[in-house]
């Protein structure tokens, strides 16, 4: 596999994963219960989310040479990926405040745009 397939599969983990966020939030802010297929929708992409995002990362990681001594700026976006795994349960209890949880993701998920693009440390 190629750098770039590594990278493409990431951004792709990064559509899956807000796509499945933004359902679920949505859904719990308007007071709808999400029930069968459209439940299953809703955390299966936040899920398929998670491992394409991991599974790019660490892929482009190898392709860098990088996997050895791991930078401050993986280990930030490590941290925050797990948060990403944390935040739908965040959502499930308390989406229906709305915007606060989604100001949070959408921080959270720019943050580690920034991380990787600028690699402060
Ligand atoms: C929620 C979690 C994450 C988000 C939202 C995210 C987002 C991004 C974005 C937007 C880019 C920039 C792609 C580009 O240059 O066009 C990127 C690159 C990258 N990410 Fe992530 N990422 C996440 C988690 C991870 C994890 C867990 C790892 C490592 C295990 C990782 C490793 C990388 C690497 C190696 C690059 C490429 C850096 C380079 O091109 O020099 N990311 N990520």
């Amino acid at each position: 596999m190629t750098f770039e397939f590594y990278k493409i599969l990431h951004l792709s983990g990064l559509i899956f994963l807000f796509f499945g966020f933004g359902g679920l939030l949505v859904t719990s802010y308007a007071g709808v219960t999400i029930k069968g297929p459209a439940k299953i929708m809703g955390f299966a992409t936040h899920g398929l989310g998670l491992l394409f995002l991991l599974i790019g990362g660490f892929g482009m990681l190898a392709k860098l040479g990088q996997m050895g001594q791991m930078p401050g700026w993986v280990i930030g976006k490590i941290v925050i990926w797990l948060f990403m795994g944390v935040g739908i349960s965040l959502v499930k209890r308390k989406g229906h405040l709305g915007w606060p949880i989604a100001t949070l993701l959408i921080v959270l998920g720019t943050t580690a745009a920034v991380l990787a693009i600028n690699k402060p440390f």
